[in-house]
């Protein structure tokens, strides 16, 4: 089973636990693109649940893959690949696999799967659209029927911490969906420092919960500013928060601005080679929430 540490796969593999016991096994992927120290936060509090879970670092295979790769819809293609592939090596090294638990919910099935064909796809979600051939691995994935608010309620009922039920989505390409362009480390480790000033600031003014979703993206331009005496020429940070019921609608949160003044200070002084942060106001539809 793969596991993400949000709640879509950490509901799926609960239930699959309670179904096939040490039977399963579970396989977390630093990929690279996580929130700033996620990958050991997440694993600690696996351990507190019973899972088996393996950490695999697939860090570098993950931004080879993604090197020089502009296009959202090519970094999702090459983001999923990268996953199957960690999942068949991860797979090939236990006896007897045969089955591959995803945390897939309905809304990923809807927006990857166009009636109107690939054109009208509005995003392929890197864990739609089945496996390829050379993994002889059957799909399962309990969830994908159910609506986000749904599958917390299934966690609560399963009796999951609320630490876990009550995370925002995170989107499994991570912050390569939210790096607009291509992906450099250097660049994810720029947005990670900004993301974790805006979440951990939207906890400590007690906002976290009043918000379904939040997150800061990196735009490909540079704006003019001035520090001192000196011109800048520096990266522009954008922040997203919404609220919404299942992800499918989504509204801009009305933040106070005396907490998006003080974060944007607070990023503008601490993160190096940002010089200016602006506040995404659009509501889906007809912006996504993801800018990619
Ligand atoms: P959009 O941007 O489509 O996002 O309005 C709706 C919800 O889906 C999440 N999202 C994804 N989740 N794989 C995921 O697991 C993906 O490829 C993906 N794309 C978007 C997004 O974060 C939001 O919660």
């Amino acid at each position: 089973m793969g596991l993400s540490g949000g709640v879509d796969s950490s509901v799926a593999a609960t239930l699959i636990h309670q179904a096939i016991g040490s039977q399963l096994t579970c396989v977390f992927v630093d990929n690279g693109l996580l929130r700033k120290n996620e990958f050991e936060e997440v694993l600690d509090s696996y351990k507190d649940m019973g899972l088996n879970v393996i950490g695999v670092d697939a860090k570098d295979r993950f931004y080879a893959a993604l090197k020089d790769i502009s296009d959202p819809e090519a970094k999702r293609k090459a983001i999923g690949n990268a996953f199957i592939e960690v999942f068949d090596d991860e797979a090939n090294k236990i006896e007897g696999v045969k089955f591959l638990g995803q945390g897939t919910i309905y809304p990923d099935v809807i927006e990857s799967v166009s009636v109107k064909g690939p054109s009208a796809t509005i995003k392929s979600h890197h864990n739609v659209g089945g496996l390829p051939d050379f993994m002889k691995l059957e799909v399962v994935e309990p969830l994908n029927t159910l609506f986000k608010d749904e599958v917390r309620e299934v966690g609560r009922a399963l009796g999951i911490a609320e630490t876990i039920i009550g995370r925002h989505p995170f989107p499994g390409p991570g912050l390569a969906i939210r790096i607009l362009g291509d992906i450099t480390a250097e660049k994810v480790k720029t947005l990670q420092e900004v993301d974790r000033i805006f979440i951990d600031g939207l906890k400590s003014h007690g906002l976290y919960d009043q918000v379904w979703q939040a997150g800061a993206i990196l735009l490909p331009i540079q704006s003019v500013g001035v520090m001192g005496d000196e011109r800048t020429y520096e990266k522009v940070v954008a922040l997203r928060a919404v609220g919404s019921v299942d992800g499918m609608t989504a509204d801009w949160i009305h933040l106070p601005y005396e907490f998006l003044g003080k974060i944007s200070n607070e990023i503008i002084n601490r993160v190096k080679g940002v010089n200016r942060v602006v506040y995404d106001i659009s509501s889906k539809p007809p912006a996504t929430i993801e800018w990619e």
